[in-house]
């Protein structure tokens, strides 16, 4: 028995809307960017999209069984804006609604916290048409959709999470495009990052005093090739871009000034209105963490990927590792690292993994898959044993299911789904996992 977790850390699973649910057009469902994206040729591969998925709109008693039979301790999903406000503003859809009443009832009952993410990808149609993210009234209409569904669930759930990683929503959304909805536009990027950050500090605000609400990022440990000057410079613009952009407005109440200085040639920031950073930096009751993988850096680039606006130079660099099938590389020292940094520079926030996983195609004897999970959480209660306040960890994913622009090719589940019959079937890690789980540590 592992003393390093305490008896409450929280030990969980998570999904999103989109990736799962299917039934994209049932009960008043509206459409959401990634349905428009997926039916757009050559966005997803193999043509794949979400209209099925892994069913669970229709099946989630039966995923919540599966969920109490690993033990879990909370369930982290998404709730699909669309479903409860199918035109982005306006008029509420009862039965989108009543569906994660109905899912939140069920977790209650089998012991298990639910931990909503109000916004995983799925902006409503209507909302990218009047412009997107870029837009500012789109920060608006999402602080009243999250009150919306404050109002609807606080008497039953306790922890909020607003966003689900802004910088893919922004970057990947907006600049490379190979995110709904696609667009190849950095200014529009960067704008889109403040909107939604802004969006979030709004959502905060509506849901009122008493609740108790973080915030999920998408962070990496980034290192420099070599000491040189070119190499140091490559590495502090990228953590600038992929960590810095979000954690200094909201948990410092400011832009990093070098970051301002790199985007100058991408935008005049005339996007940020007086008093943005006070909601934004509004103040947050944990930091939710999404880890994959690390990154090297050098100044030499071309770099491959232009995600990072502002920072053409700056080259990814194969790190040698061993790579999960998506093709990111493994390494669990990066998290320990990133952990440490946070507790370092961002002091007194409790953090929670809220993602961490690897795609294997190993449908059931999932070795490589455990040994992933099991480097990550020993990375994990080393970071814990040097007083990072590392509070819970969601395995990324619950289910195999909808990969974004990767479809269904990509399996992340601890629960193999066979999609021809939607059958469900614990893989080995999720065996591993209920017993770490019962154990309460490795
Ligand atoms: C994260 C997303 C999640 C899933 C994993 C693999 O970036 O938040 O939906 O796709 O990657």
């Amino acid at each position: 028995m592992s003393s390093t977790f305490d008896p409450d850390f929280l030990w969980g699973a998570a999904t999103s809307s989109h990736q799962i649910e299917g039934a994209t057009a049932e009960d008043g469902r509206g459409p959401s960017i990634w349905d428009t994206f997926a039916a757009t040729p050559g966005k997803v591969a193999n043509g794949d999209t979400g209209a099925v998925a892994a069913d669970h709109y229709h099946r989630y008693r039966e995923d919540v069984e599966l969920m109490s039979e690993l033990g879990l301790g909370a369930y982290r999903f998404s709730i699909a804006w669309p479903r409860v406000q199918p035109s982005g503003s306006g008029p509420v859809e009862r039965r989108g609604l009543d569906f994660y009443r109905r899912l939140v009832d069920t977790l209650l009952e089998a012991g298990i916290q639910p931990w909503p993410t109000l916004y995983h990808w799925d902006l409503p149609q209507p909302l990218e048409d009047a412009g997107g993210w870029p837009v500012r009234d789109t920060a608006k209409r999402f602080a009243e959709y999250a009150a919306t569904v404050h109002d609807a669930l606080s008497d039953r759930v306790e922890r909020w999470t607003t966003l689900n990683e802004p910088w893919c929503s922004a970057f990947l959304g907006y600049a490379t495009g190979r995110h709904a909805p696609g667009r190849r536009d950095p200014a529009a990027a960067v704008r889109a990052a403040h909107h939604l950050m802004l969006g979030h500090g709004l959502a905060v605000q509506a849901m009122g005093e008493g609740a108790r609400v973080g915030i999920t990022l998408n962070l990496t440990d980034v290192t420099p090739l070599s000491g040189s000057a070119t190499d140091l410079d490559a590495a502090r613009r990228i953590d600038g871009l992929q960590n810095r952009l979000f954690l200094d407005p909201l948990l410092r109440g400011a832009y990093p000034q070098d970051v301002l200085g790199d985007l100058t040639e991408v935008t005049a920031f005339d996007h940020i209105q007086e008093g943005d950073l006070k909601t934004i930096a509004a103040p947050l009751d944990f930091l939710g963490v999404n880890y994959y993988a690390p990154m090297l850096v050098a100044g030499d680039g071309p770099y491959n990927e232009s995600a990072y606006v502002g920072s053409p130079f700056v080259r990814q660099v194969d790190g040698g590792r061993p790579r999960t099938d998506i093709g990111w590389e493994i390494d669990e020292g990066g998290l320990q690292e990133l952990l440490l940094r946070l507790s370092r520079d961002y002091p007194a926030l409790p953090v929670y993994i809220t993602e961490n996983g690897a795609a294997f195609d190993e449908e059931v004897h999932d070795r490589a898959r455990v040994a992933y999970l099991e480097g990550h959480l020993r990375s994990c209660a080393q970071a814990i044993e040097r007083g990072v306040p590392l509070k819970g960890y969601f395995v990324w994913s619950l289910l195999d299911n909808f990969e974004w622009a990767f479809g269904y090719a990509q399996r992340f589940g601890i629960v193999h789904v066979d999609y021809a019959t939607q059958r469900r079937t614990p893989k080995d890690s999720a065996r591993w996992y209920a017993d770490v789980i019962a154990r309460g540590g490795l």
